[in-house]
């Protein structure tokens, strides 16, 4: 059995998303086929992200200087808490699913603020010999993502260096441990018709179900 995060970081939903209808198909498939296991959601733009402030900062400091947690504020202990439960979870799973259209070729800044929350020094990797040494292991993760430009099915191998945000976000699961990474991308919607994007939205939601199958 094992623990699924979804990692959802639209501010819209399934009925106007593609990332987010693609990513409920991919859930689907998988949950049809792992019926057993814990799936848990977290809806970055509707439940809110707590930003990284001089209140964290400060805690953060205090509890480095040997102030206990019972001594941080009222304030200071709701925001470590929330933060502490989210670290927890990202921690705990066993695979992750992250659905996001590209904003400004990156991810949605939620998306890079809950990493900043839950990629932290001595919990998701330690300081090694030869440079950070990632502590999750055996873990998987997939990025579903819908952009207006074609970065990935295309020939033009310039336009996926563009896509620095799929990129960052391998490139910092890899130095945590997460290894296996792979992207579904819903790509050209800027320069397709209502009609065509449906099409296309299809095509890449059944390449999502057969990846769910072996995920
Ligand atoms: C603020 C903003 C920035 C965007 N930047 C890009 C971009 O850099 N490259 C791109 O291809 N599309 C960009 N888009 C277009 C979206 O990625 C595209 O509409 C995508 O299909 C939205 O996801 P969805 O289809 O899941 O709703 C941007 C859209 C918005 C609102």
């Amino acid at each position: 059995m094992s623990e699924v995060l979804v990692i959802k970081a639209h501010p819209k939903t399934a009925d106007v998303a593609n990332s987010i209808e693609i990513g409920d198909r991919f859930l689907k498939a998988y949950q049809a086929i792992h019926p057993n296991d814990t799936i848990l959601v977290h809806d970055l733009y509707a439940e809110g992200v707590p930003e990284i402030n001089s209140t964290n900062l400060d805690s953060w400091k205090k509890l480095t200087n040997g102030v206990t947690y019972n001594e941080l504020s009222e304030n200071e202990q709701i925001l470590l808490s929330r933060q502490q439960k989210l670290q927890d979870q990202f921690i705990a799973a066993d695979k992750y699913v992250f659905i996001s259209p590209m904003y400004n070729l990156f991810l949605p800044n939620r998306l890079k603020m809950y990493l900043d929350l839950v990629v932290v020094s001595t919990k998701t990797w330690v300081e090694g010999e030869h440079g950070p040494e990632g502590t999750l292991k055996n873990k998987k993760a997939i990025h579903i993502q819908s952009s207006g430009g074609t970065y990935h099915h295309t020939d033009n191998a310039f336009m996926a260096t563009l896509d620095m945000g799929d990129a960052y976000l391998k490139a910092l699961l890899g130095q945590v441990g997460v290894k296996d990474y792979q992207g579904i991308y819903c790509e050209g919607n800027s320069h397709r018709d209502p009609e065509d994007m449906a099409k296309n939205r299809e095509i890449i939601a059944q390449e999502a179900e057969k990846v769910a199958k072996s995920f």
